[in-house]
C-alpha cells in the first residue's frame, strides 16, 4: 500500500509503484480534471502542484509521490461550499470565469495549476514573469493572451479579497528526484 494526501485527504492505494501519478490521479482516484497530453512532461496538461510546486503527474511514478501531498484541480478552490461566489473559487478559477479563456478547455486545468503555483511565489508577476512561469503549457487553440491577462486578474482578485494560498504542505520526506525533473518545462513551439 502507498499513502498519498490527496486534497487533504488521505488515499492508500495499492497501484504499482512504478504506476504514472497520473493514472493514479485519473483511473484509481477518479479525478478526471487532470489530463493526459503528451505523456512525457512536454505539454503541461497532467500538471498538479506536489507539496505545492507544480510537476508533471504524467512522469512521476506513484512510488515517488508516497506520503506526500497532490492537489489537483478538484481540490484547488478552497471551498465551493462558500455562498459567496469569489471566496467559493480560487481567485485563478475566478479570473478564468471572468476572462472566458478556455477554448476547448483540453489545457485548462494545467493551465491553471501553473497559474496558482506562480502566483504562489510571486503574487504580483509582471508579463515576463508569467511567460516565463507559463511557458510549458501548451495550448494548441492559443488561448496565451487571455491566459496573461486572467493572471493578472487573479492577482488583483487575491489582494481584494486578501486570499493566501495555503502554505505548501510539510511532507515526511522531500520530493524525490523524479519529481524535481518532471517540473522542467518545454517550448510552446
Ligand atoms: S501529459 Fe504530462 S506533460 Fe503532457
Ligand atoms: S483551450 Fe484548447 S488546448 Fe488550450
Amino acid at each position: 500500500m502507498i499513502s498519498l494526501n490527496v486534497n487533504g485527504e488521505l488515499r492508500e492505494l495499492d497501484d504499482d509503484p512504478e504506476t504514472p501519478l497520473l493514472w493514479v490521479i485519473r483511473e484509481s482516484l477518479g479525478l478526471t480534471g487532470t489530463k493526459f497530453g503528451c505523456g512525457i512532461a512536454q505539454c503541461g496538461a497532467c500538471t498538479v502542484h506536489l507539496n505545492g510546486q507544480p510537476v508533471r503527474a504524467c512522469v512521476i511514478p506513484l512510488a515517488a509521490a508516497a506520503g506526500q501531498s497532490v492537489t489537483t484541480i478538484e481540490g484547488l478552490a478552497p471551498g465551493s461550499a462558500s455562498a459567496d461566489p469569489v471566496q467559493a473559487l480560487h481567485p485563478v478559477q475566478q479570473a478564468w470565469v471572468e476572462a472566458q479563456v478556455p477554448q476547448c478547455g483540453y489545457c485548462q486545468s494545467g493551465q491553471i495549476m501553473s497559474a496558482a503555483a506562480l502566483l504562489r511565489d510571486n503574487p504580483d508577476p509582471d508579463d515576463a514573469a508569467i511567460d516565463a512561469a507559463m511557458r510549458g503549457n501548451l495550448c494548441r487553440c492559443g488561448t496565451y493572451p487571455r491566459i496573461r491577462s486572467a493572471i493578472h486578474r487573479a492577482a488583483e482578485l487575491a489582494r481584494a479579497i486578501d486570499f493566501h494560498e495555503p502554505a505548501a504542505p510539510v511532507a515526511g520526506q522531500e520530493p524525490a528526484p523524479a519529481a524535481a525533473q518532471a517540473t522542467g518545462t518545454g517550448d510552446r513551439a
